[in-house]
Order: structure tokens, then C-alpha cells, then sequence
């Protein structure tokens, strides 16, 4: 039976992958790559730097899949927009399973790299199940976990994400586009593409902000939210023009300003 190994590789830095990870590579005949054509080739180099570093065993492949277009127009309805990434999702999983079924012998191991970890805001694994479900293939699969970017922003920060006994809240910055609501005390944000808390009111929150966290581009901003609030965002559009692309993620807390990082334990 074909076998197909989900293989969270870290948010960057070649020696964050687990022991498993690098047993899991070194099992693979083909890697498969999804080729999203984007700016960011940071991640690429660093993909092929983890595949040179750990896999020592010889022969494997690459196969790259086309990732198909997506309908992004502006001007969609909700129901149109749920469509468009359904059809979206729907071409992505026909080419996958035609890559596997042409690549992949009947008892060949293939493998995915993911980002960090393949649990938080990847759409990989929703992939596979439809893969699945299209019945064009069969595969077994399994998945390596990754450590993920938000334990890279605890690790840079040397901080805790919380506060004891208290929850972590983890989302999308759409989600707090309006201010952190009540109640929350503690939130990681991530895939934010303006860092919104520029734009909300800041008193009593702290921040502790990390781009390109784990590779040699890794830059760290902390304090008060409004005191730094302005030098993130300048240092965000600094390092986007820099690098073509930038990948943030940060923790804001509400602990009274300028309290020290594990204040409250
Ligand atoms: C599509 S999600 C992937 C998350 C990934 N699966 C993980 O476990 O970290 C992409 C978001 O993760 C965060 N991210 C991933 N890698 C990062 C890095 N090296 N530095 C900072 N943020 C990162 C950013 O918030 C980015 O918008």
C-alpha cells in the first residue's frame, strides 16, 4: 500500500525538526511539492536546506504540483467566495491525487512538507481527506508533528504564552480586527497582513512580536503596545520591501503596560 507521511518541518530553523521528522524524511521516495509560485523564496531554500542537511539516503525525488488559480475577485458574495474556495480546494485535490497515483509506486512512501506543524492553519490535511475522498487513490497516511511558530515566538522571547492557570487564545488577526474583545487576556495572532493593533486602542497591552522567526532573518520587537506599536509597523513594511514577503506573528497581552514579560506567575 502507498504511503503518505505529513511532515511538519518547523518555522524555519533546519535543526527544529524532531528525531522523528528526520527518521520520517529519510523513508521518502518522493517529496511533494506544491508549487504556489508565490515571492516567498525564503521558504524554498529553507525546504531544500532541511531536505540536504538531514536526508542521507540517496535516490528520492521531487515532483512539484501546479497549484491551480483561484478565483480572488474582489467583488464576491460570502456564498460566492465559499464556492470559489470550494472549486479551489476541488482542482488542488485532483492534481494531487494524479501526482500520487503517477509518481508513486504501489508500495512507495510519499511525503508533504508542512510549515511548522500541520495542526495550525494549514490546509494540507483537509487536502488529503479529499484526496481520499475522490476514491482515484488509496493511501495509508500518517502525521510527523513540527514545532510551530508560535512556540519560536515564546522560544525568541524567552517568555510563557500564559499566565498562570489562564487560557491562550490563538487566531487570525481578521478575528481581532477591532481590539482584543473581553475577556481575553493572552492571544497569539497570526497571518496578519497590516498588524492591526496599530489601529486599535492599545492601553494596557503589551506586545511581543516576531518576523521570520527561526531563520537568520529573525527580528524580535517587545514593550508596551504603544509605546512599539509604531516601530512594528515600520520595521514590518522595512522588512517587506526587503524581502519580498514577510511572515509575522506575535502574542499581545493585557497586563498593565510595560510590566516585565512572565508578570502574573
Ligand atoms: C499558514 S500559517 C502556517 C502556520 C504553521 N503551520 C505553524 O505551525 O506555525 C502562516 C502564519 O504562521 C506564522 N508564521 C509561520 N512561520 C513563521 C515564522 N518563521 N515567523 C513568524 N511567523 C511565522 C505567521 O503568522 C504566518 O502568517
Amino acid at each position: 500500500m502507498r504511503e503518505l507521511l505529513i511532515i511538519g518541518i518547523g518555522p524555519g530553523h533546519p535543526d527544529q525538526l524532531t528525531v522523528q521528522a528526520v527518521k520520517a524524511l529519510n523513508r521518502v521516495d518522493v517529496f511533494f511539492r506544491i508549487d504556489k509560485g508565490d515571492a516567498k523564496g525564503g521558504l524554498n531554500s529553507a525546504r531544500d536546506e532541511i531536505l540536504r542537511r538531514h536526508v542521507t539516503r540517496p535516490g528520492y525525488r521531487m515532483v512539484d504540483i501546479p497549484e491551480p488559480d483561484r478565483d480572488r475577485s474582489p467583488g464576491l458574495t460570502a456564498d460566492e467566495y465559499q464556492g470559489a474556495v470550494r472549486d479551489w480546494y476541488e482542482a488542488r485535490a485532483r492534481l494531487i491525487a494524479e501526482a500520487i497515483g503517477a509518481e508513486l509506486g504501489p508500495d512507495g512512501v510519499g511525503a508533504f512538507l508542512v510549515w511548522g506543524d500541520p495542526s495550525l492553519y494549514d490546509s494540507m490535511l483537509r487536502i488529503v481527506d479529499r484526496v481520499l475522498a475522490l476514491g482515484t487513490v488509496a493511501f495509508e497516511y500518517a502525521v510527523i508533528p513540527g514545532v510551530t511558530s508560535v512556540q519560536a515566538l515564546a522560544a525568541a522571547h524567552r517568555i510563557m504564552l500564559n499566565r498562570v492557570g489562564e487560557p491562550v487564545h490563538i487566531t487570525p488577526a481578521r478575528r481581532i480586527a477591532d481590539g482584543l474583545p473581553e475577556g481575553l487576556d493572552s492571544a497569539v495572532v497570526m497571518l496578519d497582513s497590516a498588524f492591526v493593533p496599530a489601529g486599535f486602542d492599545q492601553a494596557g497591552l503589551s506586545v511581543f512580536w516576531g518576523a521570520y522567526l527561526s531563520t537568520p532573518d529573525e527580528v524580535v520587537i517587545s514593550g508596551p503596545l504603544r509605546e512599539v506599536a509604531d516601530q512594528i509597523t515600520e520595521a514590518r513594511a522595512a522588512l517587506r520591501e526587503r524581502h519580498g514577503w514577510i511572515m509575522d506573528t506575535y502574542l499581545l497581552r493585557r497586563d498593565g503596560d510595560g510590566k516585565p514579560a512572565q508578570a502574573g506567575f
